[in-house]
Order: structure tokens, then sequence, then C-alpha cells
């Protein structure tokens, strides 16, 4: 009876298989637009894959230690979201720290001093992770890290574990987005206000010659569930990053602007940085222009004319933007990944690398 059920089950998954690779062959051949805009899916899609067509595998078991819970946040780790597998403990009880696998160091809050980090030999095989969502320019003492960390997890793509801000998933049959109603133009939430950045200068100049209206504190107010739902009704959204590096995209882009169905008119990394990860017409770039005032008029020309508007949400046909990457979906994320690390590295300097 019992070799009978194993092969048949053996050839179910099998035929599951033959499926999903015809399956997603055809998705693939249907378009081939930009594979890279879901680089990060399908990646995760493919760990799921293989958890669920081998299920005579052993339990895992894996543990991952958040050494802090990141910036004091805390949430529930009991269970990972999908697609992530679920044989990953997740825990922040220091006293699992001699049978953790992993243990996860959430840069801002260790940083103060060495002290901050384990005082413990550390246990034979395992990582330890040094973990940011914030750029170089607000991650100070990096050279603590030196010689300590074996895999780094952060918003830029060549980390040991990417965790960005966002990403885009296909949608499954063509889709009609339906652009949110809009009643105003320009929108700019903005908390950290420092007069020497790049966006407050930039800022100053635009608002000569085009409406915005600024959120945030010292401006108008917002409440956090509010975002979504008043940026929706502006054409634009002015998703300015407090600093200019590499790959530094952030929920300014993937929440404020492309959840709320509002135009991103970015100031970050050059335009080809960001189209690695979106796709070119899907937002309006600063540097395209030669001055505030040209982008300016660039805006209110586009207001003026809603088939060219339009075509800015053209790319949601295919491609939508993912829901919900809170912080229990990185560190899901790195216990996946986790389990196919390579053994034994250490990275001599961090400060080095993370410019
Ligand atoms: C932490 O783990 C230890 C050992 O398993 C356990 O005795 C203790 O109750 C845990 N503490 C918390 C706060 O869960
Ligand atoms: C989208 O809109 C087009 C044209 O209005 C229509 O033919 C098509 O059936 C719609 N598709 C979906 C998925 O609603
Ligand atoms: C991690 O780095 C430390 C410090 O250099 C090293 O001793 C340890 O063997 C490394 N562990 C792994 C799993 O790479």
């Amino acid at each position: 009876m019992k070799p009978d059920l194993q092969s048949s089950s053996r050839s179910h998954y099998f035929t599951i298989f033959l499926i999903q690779t015809l399956v997603a062959f055809m998705l693939f051949s249907y378009n081939h637009i930009s594979n890279k805009h879901i680089r990060n899916e399908v990646s995760i899609m493919t760990t799921n894959c293989t958890d669920s067509a081998a299920p005579s595998k052993p339990e895992l078991n894996f543990t991952v230690l958040l050494w802090t819970w990141p910036f004091g946040t805390k949430f529930p780790l009991e269970e990972c979201p999908k697609p992530f597998g679920t044989k990953c403990l997740l825990t922040a009880n220091r006293s699992l720290y001699n049978t953790a696998n992993a243990v996860v160091f959430h840069h801002r809050d260790v940083c103060g001093s060495r002290q901050q980090m384990p005082q413990m030999p550390r246990p034979e095989g395992q990582y330890w992770v040094w973990f940011t969502l914030e750029s170089p320019s607000h991650n100070p003492n990096l050279h603590f890290m030196d010689k300590l960390i074996n895999l780094t997890m952060s918003y830029r793509s060549d980390s040991d574990i990417f965790t960005p801000y966002g990403w885009l998933e296909r949608n499954e049959a063509a889709a009609n987005y339906t652009i949110p109603k809009k009643s105003h133009l320009v929108a700019w939430l903005v908390s950290n206000w420092n007069p020497n950045s790049r966006r407050v200068k930039f800022y100053n100049d635009f608002k000569n010659y085009i409406l915005i209206d600024v959120y945030g504190q010292q401006h108008l107010p917002l409440a956090r569930d509010q975002t979504i739902s008043v940026i929706s009704k502006y054409k634009f959204y002015l998703s300015f990053e407090n600093s200019i590096h590499t790959d530094y995209i952030t929920e300014k882009l993937w929440s404020n602007a492309f959840m709320s169905g509002s135009v991103p008119v970015v100031l970050g990394p050059p335009r080809e940085n960001y189209e690695r990860f979106i796709p070119s017409d899907s937002f309006i770039h600063v540097d395209d222009f030669s001055s505030a005032k040209e982008l300016a008029s660039y805006l209110l020309e586009l207001d003026k004319n809603d088939q060219k508007y339009q075509e800015y949400f053209k790319w949601r046909s295919k491609l939508k933007p993912v829901k919900d990457v809170s912080w229990i979906v990185h560190y899901c994320k790195a216990c996946v990944e986790l389990q196919t690390a390579p053994s034994y590295r250490t990275i001599s300097s961090l400060g080095k690398w993370f410019t």
C-alpha cells in the first residue's frame, strides 16, 4: 500500500511541476516586459515551489534571533506571510542565542557602542546578519561592524539578503486599473525638514512655479491612516528621498505614490537606477529637466492633457506594486534565504561597500 501511495504522490507532484513549468513558460513568453522588475518575486516563488514539491523533507526548524526590535517596534513573529515558508522560527528572546542559526542586528539599534552587540562567544556556524533600511547618511559607526558580520541585509540590491521597500508583481490577468479621482495637483509629505538637503532646496525653487500642498510636521496635518486616501486625490506626489544613494528608493515611491495611484515625481538616484526596479513610464524624474521651472511647466501641461497623464498608468495593466512590505516580511525573507546562505565568510569592512 505504502509504496503505491508514494509513487502516486510522486507522479502527482511531477504533474504539478509540469503544469507550473508550462504556466511559467507561458507567462514569460506572453510578454517579456522587464523581468528585472519582478526579479524579487520570482526568486521568492521558486523557494516556495521547492518547499511544496518536497513535503517529505524534514522540518528545517531554522531559528533567527532578532537581537533588537527594529527601532523598538514590536510585531507578531509567529507567522510568516505567504509566500514565505513556515519552517522559520523567528524570535526576539535572547535566551535562544546559543541555539540560533542566525542573529540579525538592526544597525541603528546597536551602533551606539560595541557593548550593544553580544558579549558571549559566537556559537559555531551562527551567522551574524547586518540589517538596515536607512541610507549610509543615516547609519553612523559602521566601523563597529568590521570583521564581525557574515551577511548583509538591506535595500541595496547587491546585499546578501535584498530587502527592498517594495517591488512589482505581475497581474494574473490583464487588469484595468482605475485611476483614483483627482481634485488636486501636487502633494508632498515630509517629516525630516533639513534646509540643507537637496530636496528642500529644490522645493524652495519649485514652489515658485506650481502649487504644492506640503503635509507633515510643521505643515498640513495628515494622520497616518489617511495618507493613502489623501494623496490619491493628487495627480502628482513628490517622492523626494532624504539622501541620494544607489538603490535608496523608499516608501515615498512604493507606498506614498504607487499605493495611492499618484504619479511619482522622484528625486533620488539617477533614472537608470529607478529603471532597474520600475518601468520607465511609471515616474517622472527631476533630473530629466534642466530646472524646477521646466519641471513645473511639464506637470501643468500634463494637468491639461488627460490622455498624456494617463500614459503614466499604462504599466498597471501588467504589473502591480506589492502591498504591506512590513518588518515581518523582511525577517521572513531573511530566514528563507539564510537557509541557502554560503558557509563561512566575514565582511572585513562594511563602510567600504555601504556608501
Ligand atoms: C525565553 O526563552 C527561555 C528559554 O526557552 C524561556 O525560559 C523564557 O520564558 C523565554 N522568555 C520569554 C520572554 O518568552
Ligand atoms: C478592460 O477594459 C477593456 C476596454 O474597456 C475591456 O474590453 C476588457 O474586458 C477589460 N478587462 C478587464 C479584465 O476588466
Ligand atoms: C562569521 O564571521 C565570524 C567573524 O569573522 C567568523 O568567526 C565565523 O566563522 C563566520 N561564520 C559564518 C557562518 O560565516
